[in-house]
């Protein structure tokens, strides 16, 4: 079977709408035709300032909200980036491997040093790219299912792999992004042409899965939508409304045509109060899963365990191979 790798963030209490629809969904997808390697970044997580014990609960939270919502154990080895030291020791290698221009280019380096200030960045948070192709060589998956804003880091990802293999010996697959276009970029309910984020949007921007349902009902009943009354999916013209179309369809598994021509002639509010219940079906039973999940810390240890050690059989072994062809001295 294929292989499938993919990892989020622990960088908030809840998921948003945008990790769900424009990754996670498709993890739990995948899982059925594929070998899946889910992880909890959390390394990537302290390239900028985190609370320890707060870093500590949301890793175990994002663990919870991954089994709510349906990755299973059984199928999928879900772990913690940090319990895989392999993770960062490849990241080193690759590093060598990369231009200090090629790093510079990546986009998201530049919008969130931007945002830090000049020079405030870490340099965790320039390296972040490179972390992240090691996260994924070290697998050698198939399949790296994610949203539109990692696509770049997935090329860099590819040009460490070819390059790496031809330096050496063929070593890493080439991995292939898996991005849904629908989607790809699910945008704040507030600024309809920015992406829905943890970092960058306001409160009422973002739909959070963990949100209380009467306040995530009152986000989308308060969505920014456009001029005009035509619930019709136009992302040039009607970007507000053609985000909550995406989000309507995707939820209920119907089609933005037969969308329309339900609202055809009913106005905005009669979508978004419809859409808001919607939302408020799938949260509501996603959420009580989650506590409940998170009432039960030993099952989640045990789950992440399991996971730990399916990850550790696999990265070893690349690890083993990386430092053989780069030409380190294997302990005696
Ligand atoms: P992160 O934690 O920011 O987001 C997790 C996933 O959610 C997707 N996503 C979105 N998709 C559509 N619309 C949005 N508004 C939206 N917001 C977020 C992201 O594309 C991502 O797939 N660097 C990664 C984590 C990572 C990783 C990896 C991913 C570390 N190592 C190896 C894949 C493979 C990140 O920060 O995702």
């Amino acid at each position: 079977r294929p292989r499938v790798l993919s990892g989020i963030q622990p960088t908030a209490d809840s998921f948003h709408f945008g990790n769900y629809l424009g990754a996670l969904r498709q993890w739990v997808d995948l899982q059925r035709e594929h070998q899946p390697f889910f992880f909890i970044a959390d390394l990537h997580a302290i390239t900028v300032e985190q609370d320890p014990a707060v870093l500590r609960e949301r890793t175990l939270r994002a663990a919870a909200q991954l089994l709510a919502m349906g990755i299973d154990p059984a199928r999928s080895a879900i772990f913690v980036q940090s319990q895989i030291p392999q993770h960062a020791q490849l990241s080193w290698v690759l590093q060598c491997l990369t231009g200090f221009g090629e790093a510079r280019r990546m986009t998201q380096f530049k919008d969130k040093s931007a945002k830090a200030g000049e020079g405030a960045a870490s340099v965790g948070l320039f390296t972040y790219p490179i972390l992240q192709a090691a996260d994924i060589l070290l697998y050698r998956p198939h399949y790296v299912p994610v949203g539109e804003d990692q696509r770049q880091h997935l090329e860099l990802t590819r040009d460490l792999a070819q390059r790496f293999n031809s330096r050496y010996k063929k070593t890493f697959r080439l991995p292939e992004p898996y991005i849904l276009k629908s989607t790809a970029k699910i945008t704040d309910l507030q600024d309809p042409t920015s992406k829905m984020s943890k970092s960058a949007s306001s409160p009422s921007g973002i739909v959070e899965l963990l949100d209380d349902p009467k306040v995530s009902a009152k986000k989308i009943r308060s969505a920014v939508t456009d001029s005009g009354s035509e619930v019709r999916f136009d992302p040039e013209e009607k970007p507000g409304i053609s985000n909550l179309l995406t989000i309507y369809s995707s939820l209920t598994d119907r089609s933005i045509a037969g969308l329309e021509e339900e609202y055809a002639g009913r106005g905005y509010g009669d979508f978004k109060k419809d859409l808001a219940e919607v939302v408020v079906e799938f949260v509501t039973p996603f959420r009580d899963r989650t506590l409940e999940l998170l009432e039960d810390q030993k099952q989640l240890s045990s789950v992440l365990e399991q996971g730990r050690q399916v990850a550790t059989e696999v990265a070893e072994a690349t690890l083993r191979d990386v430092w053989q062809r780069v030409g380190f001295v294997a302990p005696a």
